[in-house]
């Protein structure tokens, strides 16, 4: 019998707990040795958890129990997150973790104390929710160079943006809903301003190409600053919203190019349709083409799922999973986003109608997007492709002559 200590149990853990006691005898059977929860760790009374006489008060005592093989961390956060990570592997147990924060903040050091201590770090769950992505990158698609990785990262913003779009709920509404729904986190700051999002693609950029690529390096922009109108020339351009996030080498310098933001996805693309809380991430491999991955991205049961398929493989190795890995690095190898051509949507408020023709002259006569009730001073464009650089260089000649943003967003 291998024992269980489950850390935290809000909207995850309850989840993991659920499933496991639903589930016992097919996931059992799919570990190959009989299981049980042995503690529940809580930092408070939860009269609300079915079962009170695992409640533990105290990380110590499931630290220093020889009985526990595996802790499944589902508490959120970077502290005592990684202190308890890190004791539990230092003292031999298995971690299952959804936490994203600390896997791309920590996870090149927490892969390589689990290698030393022989046994496992597990994180299915800190991307993608219920979607499987971390298993398949670094074992089914084991045999590819990943040329390209971009998806939908983040349930709370898929789901804002679908409600504002398709019902016309208000951000705080939508918001508020998302979080009655167990799908933000603790602080949505981390949701609506793409830092969620930015983390997960680090961790698939660090597992694909073998270097911890930490979030300070990927610029990050939120879903905060846009409006009905930004969406209503997105539908003219021929496309929707959607948060992405990308990471992509380059095969000949193997630099990698990296960027969290809001960008126009054409109806073609497989993303324009992942709406409310599902995640989409396309993966490019040199021998598979591009493959999706498509699920729920957030919700109690379909992460409780990942988080379980990761105690399944802790129980069931025999050692250090040895494919799951990266090394620590010094992020040189990440190119500046500033020096990145991209095509952008903008919209900006002129003084005067005849201001058009220096729109013309600066952005090379672009094509314009039209929406109902366009003021006349107002107008919307597809920029050439440009770097960041030399667009600030741009919008400060504008801003020169009195023409103000009103709207901006990249193009996918
Ligand atoms: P919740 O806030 O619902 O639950 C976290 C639980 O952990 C709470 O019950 C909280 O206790 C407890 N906790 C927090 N800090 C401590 C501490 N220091 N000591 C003891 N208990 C503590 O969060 P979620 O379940 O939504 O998320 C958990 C993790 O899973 C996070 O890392 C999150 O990013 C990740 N995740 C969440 C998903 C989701 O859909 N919700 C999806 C994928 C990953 P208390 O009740 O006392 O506050
Ligand atoms: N808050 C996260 C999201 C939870 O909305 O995607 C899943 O990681």
């Amino acid at each position: 019998m291998k024992k269980i200590a489950v850390l935290g149990c809000g909207t995850v853990g309850s989840g993991v707990v659920e499933v496991f006691y639903k589930n016992r005898a097919s996931i059992e059977r799919k570990a190959g040795c009989e299981l049980d929860i042995k503690y529940i760790y809580v930092r408070r009374p939860h009269p609300e958890i079915a079962y009170q006489d695992k409640l533990c008060f105290n990380f110590d005592t499931i630290a220093n129990d020889p009985e526990i093989n595996i802790v499944v961390e589902v508490m959120g956060g970077v502290d005592p997150a990684y202190r308890f990570v890190k004791t539990c592997l230092e003292n031999g147990k298995s971690v299952a973790t959804a936490n994203k924060e600390l896997i791309a903040k920590n996870g090149a050091e927490l892969l390589s104390i689990a290698k030393q201590h022989h046994v496992n770090i597990l994180f299915e769950a800190s991307v993608g929710g219920g979607i499987p992505i971390i298993r398949p990158l670094h074992q089914c698609l084991g045999a590819n160079e990943i040329d390209d990785i971009q998806g939908i990262l983040n349930g709370t913003t898929n789901f804002i943006l679908t409600k504002m779009i398709r019902e016309g709920m208000s951000f705080s509404d939508a918001l508020a809903l998302a979080q009655q729904l167990g799908y933000a986190e603790a602080d949505p700051t981390s949701d609506v301003e793409g830092i969620d999002a930015c983390r997960k693609i680090c961790i698939l950029a660090s597992l694909a190409y073998g270097r911890h690529v930490y979030p300070e390096y990927v610029h990050c922009e939120g879903i905060t600053k846009l409006t009905a109108e930004d969406v209503e020339y997105a539908k003219d351009w021929g496309g929707v919203i959607k948060l992405i996030a990308k990471a992509s080498r380059d095969p000949q310098t193997q630099k990698i190019s990296m960027l969290v933001a809001p960008m126009f996805v054409p109806f073609e693309s497989q993303l324009s349709s992942v709406d409310d809380v599902f995640n989409g991430i396309l993966v490019d491999g040199d021998a598979t083409g591009e493959v999706l991955f498509y699920g729920k991205g957030a919700g109690k049961l379909p992460t409780a799922s990942a988080v379980m398929s990761d105690v399944i493989d802790c129980a069931k190795a025999a050692d250090t999973i040895d494919t799951l890995y990266w090394e620590d690095s010094d992020n040189n190898f990440v190119e500046d986003w500033r020096t990145q051509p991209m095509q952008s949507y903008l919209r900006l408020q002129l003084q005067y109608r005849q201001q058009t023709a220096l729109i013309n002259e600066l952005f090379d006569t672009p094509v314009l997007l039209a929406r109902k009730s366009q003021p006349e001073t107002e107008i919307a464009f597809i920029t050439p492709p440009l770097t960041p650089l030399q667009l600030d260089e741009l919008l400060s000649r504008l801003s020169d002559e009195g023409i103000s943003v009103l709207g901006s967003v990249f193009l996918a």
